[in-house]
């Protein structure tokens, strides 16, 4: 077994940061297996072109031999799993694909894993590690006075994405359980930052408040959601990876809820101030209420205690320094957004607004 990992979904938003992070504050080699969807983009990663420590393979996670063959012949030392379709609007519109990757594809690294780890020699069948990375929506949703979600709240997912990663996260609990395959996962909040495909709240608002567009905000506006700098999920993926004890779960979050209205004003106001344009005028008049989504879950939130105390990990950016930095990135950075913003996703935004901006 070498020192390389096998990180699947590292063309992705948290994926690629992860692969970019890992480049410079580990430097060992990356296998990045990812099969380029909507949500896939190699130029995220361009900063890595010709780095010989990062191999982007192009393939799918259902593909069983593929990833045999992958494993076989890298030796890696760790899975880190990000790979999934994760939109809960599109989950809503086309689940099947949720139930492929999210399901079927973990169970397949599951197997493939197994198979590769049961065949090592000590100490490396020891130190092999597999990171299912999850999300906290596999909790359900939170009244406004209800407790954060800790580790032993029980699981009530509501959207069908949410329960792709809920069965996910169960049959890694399985592995650990009945093969001892040594598994660790994370379920994280709301992750923002540079990189992020349009279609989430935070780079959807950005890029239409730019051009004046209405920035589309479901029912009240009041969900509140518990916003994670981007690069600071990164760092918990690595603490845990380095640190944490085999079959657990670690909840990761930033200790920053906000309701969605304040965080779409939020952005209207840096932007205001970032890029005035007398034709637009103040941002905030864009806002627009649209028809809820459905089963729209109303608040999460993370209690970080488990991670912090065990692994000395915290989330390091406040959220208005983050913010401010990812609205920038964005407006910096107009060759990736237009390269992201082609005919599928233009296909996205219509189906998914066009009625609900024209009620
Ligand atoms: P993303 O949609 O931006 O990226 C997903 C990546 O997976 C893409 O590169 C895509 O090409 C790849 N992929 C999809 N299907 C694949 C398949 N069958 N085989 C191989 N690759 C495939 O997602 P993200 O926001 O970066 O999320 C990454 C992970 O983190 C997901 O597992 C998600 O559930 C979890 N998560 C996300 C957030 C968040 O706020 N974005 C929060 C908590 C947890
Ligand atoms: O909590 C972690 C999850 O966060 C991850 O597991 C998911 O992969 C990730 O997509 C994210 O899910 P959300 O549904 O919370 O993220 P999204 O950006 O889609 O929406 C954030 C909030 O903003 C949510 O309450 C819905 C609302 N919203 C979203 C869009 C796209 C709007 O009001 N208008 C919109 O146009």
């Amino acid at each position: 077994m070498g020192e390389a990992i096998l990180v699947t979904g590292g063309a992705g938003f948290i994926g690629a940061n992860f692969v970019l992070n890992w480049a410079e504050v580990v430097g060992t080699p990356v296998i990045n297996l990812d099969l380029l969807t909507y949500a896939g983009n190699p130029a995220s990663l361009d900063a890595l072109r010709g780095d010989e420590g990062h191999l982007l393979v192009h393939g799918d996670i259902c593909d069983g031999e593929l990833v045999a063959a992958s494993l076989r012949e890298h030796q890696p030392r760790a899975l880190v799993h990000f790979a999934a379709e994760s939109h809960v609007d599109r989950s809503i519109v086309e689940p099947d694909a949720f139930v492929r990757t999210n399901v079927q594809g973990t169970f397949t690294l599951l197997e493939q894993a197994r198979l590769y780890w049961s065949q090592l020699d000590e100490p490396d069948r020891s130190s092999f590690r597999f990171l299912h990375v999850s999300t906290d929506e596999v909790y359900g949703t939170l009244g406004p006075q209800d407790a954060a979600f800790t580790e032993e709240t029980p699981y009530a997912p509501n959207s069908p994405y949410a329960a792709s990663k809920a069965g996910s996260d169960h049959l890694v609990r399985a592995y650990h359980h009945t093969f001892g395959l040594p598994t660790l996962t994370t379920n994280c909040s709301n992750n923002y930052g540079p990189l992020q495909f349009p279609e989430k709240l935070i780079p959807l608002v950005i890029l239409n408040a730019l051009e004046g567009k209405p920035l589309p905000v479901y029912g009240d506006g009041g969900n509140v959601r518990d916003w994670l700098y981007v690069g600071d999920h990164c760092s918990a993926i690595r603490a845990v990876l380095d640190r944490g004890q085999v079959g657990e779960t670690y909840n990761v979050g930033g200790n920053s809820e906000r309701k969605n209205l304040d965080v779409v004003t939020a952005v209207c106001d840096l932007l205001d101030e970032l890029r005035p344009d007398a034709a637009i005028g103040a941002r905030r008049n864009l806002i627009t209420f649209v028809k809820d989504r459905p089963g729209h879950d109303r608040r999460y939130a993370i209690n970080t205690t488990k991670i912090e105390r065990e692994l000395g990990w915290q989330p390091a950016k406040r959220f208005e320094a983050g913010l401010r930095q990812t609205v920038e990135w964005y407006l910096n950075n107009p060759a990736w957004v237009d390269n992201v913003r082609t005919g599928g996703y233009l296909h996205w935004i219509e189906q998914n607004y066009a009625e609900r901006l024209a009620r």
